[in-house]
């Protein structure tokens, strides 16, 4: 009997106003923004056939990059089993999953979220040739299975500027569910790129979901949910009159604010390395002598993306090869752009 094939390649994304807390399960402390990336992205497939149920919650084989990978088994295992009730027919299929990510695993650059919301997508279409979902739903249905698997996942299901978790001045918007961003942006933003400045490649020494759960009890996390929603209030002007500088500087404050908090979880922590801090310094130097508007922000990682519209591309560029690259683990950096989206790989 020959499989079913489903396939799709979802990208990474990086956030503006960052995730950071959740209320319960898989909901968000606070809503989040972010520009979904291109370049950065997973690419999985899965082949899948039904079979005769025998009280097994599912059967699956996982592969990265052509190789099984029983690592990866834990973190597949907790997405089937908080989406069982959505995938009804899990029981009765057995699936093959195939994955490969354009950038190192585990190296700061959301590879949950481009992975979880690729599976997701790939359960999604399942689930629409199963008819556990109609084509108007898949999106939403995509981005529900993502946040199920991780929470920054739920974002990487619509291109462009995407928020998730409800926020008092976006319509529409929800902590089930992603939604595109639906207010108006200037034009610039359309053209941002992102450098992914890899400082650290590997593993963290402590989670995000980890991290996530110290906001539980932590000293400053009311007035940090309180700040994330007045955050999200101004990134709405920002993105609608293009002034740069104060979008940049708000940008490079939820990064420093969302490492500032693992530092003052207890235990505190801290993911960015002397490296991190030399870019930093660089990327603010330069801005002020240059007049280039580049900015920071960072992930849960030591890695460093740096945020600039295409009309700074150049310039960028030659301060990345010449004063940043020194700084990178074998000097490795990725330029990518916004305004990609997830792709469906098979007919
Ligand atoms: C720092 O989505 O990886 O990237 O829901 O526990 O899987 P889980 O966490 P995850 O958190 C990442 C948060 C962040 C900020 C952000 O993307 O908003």
């Amino acid at each position: 009997m020959s499989m079913n094939k489903v396939s799709w390649q979802s990208p990474s994304n990086i956030a503006l106003v960052k995730y950071w807390g959740k209320k319960s399960g898989q909901i968000p402390a606070n809503a989040s923004i972010s520009f979904t990336l291109d370049s950065c992205h997973t690419r999985t497939t899965v082949e899948w056939e039904q079979i005769e149920a025998d009280g097994a919650p599912f059967h699956f084989e996982i592969f990265v990059d052509g190789e099984e990978a029983p690592d990866f088994r834990p973190k597949i295992e907790t997405f089937f089993q908080r989406t069982a009730e959505l995938l009804p027919f899990l029981p009765s299929v057995r699936m093959r999953i195939d994955t490969s990510n354009s950038f190192p695993h585990s190296s700061g650059i959301a590879s949950s979220a481009s992975g979880l919301s690729a599976l997701s997508l790939c359960m999604g279409d399942i689930a629409l040739q199963m008819g556990a979902v109609d084509e108007e739903g898949f999106e939403r249905f995509c981005s529900i299975l993502s946040r199920l698997g991780s929470g920054s996942a739920s974002r990487s299901v619509y291109g462009g500027l995407v928020v998730w978790g409800q926020h008092k001045d976006i319509p529409g918007s929800n902590d089930s569910f992603a939604i595109p961003y639906p207010h108006h942006v200037e034009h610039v933003f359309s053209t941002y790129r992102d450098t992914v400045l890899l400082v650290e490649v590997g593993q963290k020494s402590v989670s995000s979901t980890k991290g996530h759960g110290l906001m539980n009890g932590h000293a400053f996390a009311e007035a940090r949910f309180k700040q994330a929603e007045e955050n999200m209030s101004e990134m709405i002007q920002h993105l609608q009159t293009g002034d740069l500088h104060h979008f940049g500087e708000l940008v490079e404050a939820e990064a420093l604010t969302l490492h500032a908090m693992m530092m003052t979880s207890r235990p505190g922590y801290m993911l960015f390395r002397p490296n991190t801090i030399e870019i930093l310094e660089k990327v603010r130097t330069f801005r002020t002598e240059e007049k280039v508007p580049v900015h920071f922000t960072l992930d849960a990682g030591a890695n460093v993306h740096l945020l600039y519209p295409a009309s700074a591309e150049q310039k960028v560029h030659t301060f990345v090869e010449q004063e940043l690259k020194q700084y990178c683990k074998d000097g490795r950096y990725i330029h990518d752009s916004v305004g990609g989206g997830p792709k469906r790989l098979t007919e």
